[in-house]
């Protein structure tokens, strides 16, 4: 019989239970689940509402159990329902009588919300510690890859050229703005519920305060009605999630587009690049690409949470049962791949001749010598015009800027002198574009500089882990 049985006359049929049941899913909270009951049954001997020699069975038993679980002999049994219910009832035939108190002044509304933000505190602290590593591989290759030029993009087309830093940047600040947006998933999860009870609050003179003291909570929440419910903290980690996910995949495109042939700027390491059963030669960046399709399923999980709280009434509902998955796999997601992504930056070969090479290529020194004739007094709009009519008689003569003789240039405008040659050198032009956050000389060192005390900033903020 469930814990629950006594107004019951039979019980639910052995598929029925297997459905209603979340055991399978909460085996992930377990600890948690033991960490909250040790508080709750703490803070009721204090408020002498079980005795101190309860208290201290209640306390030597969760403990017990909690090791059982850690190492894998805990028995479980299908007809728990739930965590709490498998550990309640274990400790009852464990300890007996007072194993059967910890229960007063709780429900499992209240006791569920507390396991999962407990256990979205731990994730997101785990995600947060994954960003760091991330963003220091990223940091560690733009300060060693500085000077290193290739050709800057829109539409994908050969645009400008850049430092190789600062694309590399470019990501850390994606992944900086990910870092904010999880410790802010954290702080959401990073209140009370406890004391709520089923949902009204509870005759018991509960110390709330003294609870969210032992589990660590930073607050207490105000109203017992949320407390039950409310599963925002899930959403906002797995919107961070999400987002950071989408940040991975656009740099696995990167990776998968640089590694191919027709690019060729980087070399994945074998050890994260797989062969084909039939083409002999093949290797093929099969964990960037991976990297990219898991994003799809940590938006799946995001949707889905949207969609189960969408038409739920105050306050707890079975269909907040479905609530622990998406997190679990979200935050499982984006754990592995930021660390597959690390791998690969990490060991790629960097084909810095490749780069430099396309960096000429289509063009890109044109706003350069468009910006030339206008520093002599052209106005830009016509610079422009003469320099896109010299693309146009390179394209029709099959020539690069840089093949152009003195006379070719000095008769598109009289304005071209011999020094012109100095501004069709990619690495020149990339060089001298020191606005701040530029892709200049000065303009990355300067970024690299903010990056790094961004870094220590974050760093030093990162939540300690959870204690028991
Ligand atoms: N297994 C439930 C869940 O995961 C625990 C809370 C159940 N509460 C209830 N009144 N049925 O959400």
């Amino acid at each position: 019989m469930a814990l629950w049985g006594g107004r019951f006359e039979k019980g639910v049929d052995a598929f029925t239970q297997e459905f209603g049941a979340s055991l399978e899913v909460d085996k992930s909270m377990a600890q948690q689940d033991i960490r909250a009951s040790r508080a709750h049954a703490k803070m009721l001997a204090k408020q002498g509402i079980i005795s101190e020699d309860d208290q201290k069975a209640i306390d030597s038993g969760l403990e017990k159990i909690a090791g059982e679980i850690e190492q894998g002999t805990f028995v479980w049994d299908v007809n728990d329902e739930d965590i709490h219910m498998a550990v309640e009832s274990k400790l009852t035939k464990d300890i007996g009588a007072p194993g059967a108190r910890l229960h007063t002044g709780r429900s499992r509304n209240d006791q569920v919300a507390c396991d999962i933000r407990l256990l979205a505190k731990d994730l997101a602290r785990d995600l947060l510690q994954g960003n760091l590593s991330l963003r220091k591989v990223l940091l560690e290759l733009a300060e060693k890859y500085q000077g290193v030029v290739l050709p800057g993009y829109t539409h994908l087309q050969h645009a400008q050229p850049v430092q190789l830093s600062h694309h590399l940047l470019a990501y850390f600040w994606m992944f900086t703005r990910d870092y904010t947006r999880l410790a802010s998933a954290y702080d959401a999860a990073d209140a009370n519920p406890l004391g709520a009870a089923a949902l009204a609050g509870t005759t018991y003179p509960l110390d709330r305060a003294y609870t969210s003291k032992l589990l660590g909570f930073a607050t207490t929440i105000p109203n017992s009605l949320d407390a039950v419910s409310d599963r925002d903290y899930l959403l906002d980690l797995e919107y961070a999630a999400s987002v950071s996910m989408m940040h991975l995949s656009r740099l696995c495109e990167e990776i998968v587009l640089w590694s191919s042939t027709e690019f060729g700027f980087i070399t994945l390491s074998d050890s994260y690049s797989t062969g084909s059963s039939i083409m002999p030669q093949k290797k093929n960046p099969d964990f960037a690409e991976l990297t990219r399709g898991k994003t799809g399923r940590v938006y799946g999980d995001l949707m889905a949470l949207l969609t189960v709280m969408k038409g739920l009434p105050l306050t707890y509902n079975k269909d907040l049962q479905e609530c622990k998955e998406g997190p679990l796999d979200a935050a499982k997601t984006l754990s592995d791949c930021m660390e597959i992504a690390s791998g690969m930056l990490e060991t790629m070969q960097v084909n810095e001749d490749t780069m430099l090479e396309q960096a000429k290529r289509g063009f890109t020194a044109a706003t350069d010598v468009a910006d030339y004739l206008a520093k002599k007094g052209m106005p830009f709009r016509e610079a422009h015009r003469v320099v896109g009519e010299l693309v146009l008689y390179c394209e029709q003569h099959h020539k690069g800027l840089e093949d152009l003789t003195p006379e070719e240039f000095k008769a598109a405008s009289p304005l071209f002198e011999d020094d012109v040659a100095r501004d069709l050198d990619p690495k020149g032009i990339a060089y001298a574009r020191n606005t701040y956050g530029g892709t200049g000389k000065d303009a990355v060192a300067e970024q690299l500089a903010e990056a790094k005390a961004r870094y220590a900033t974050d760093e030093d903020a990162l939540p300690a882990p959870a204690s028991n």
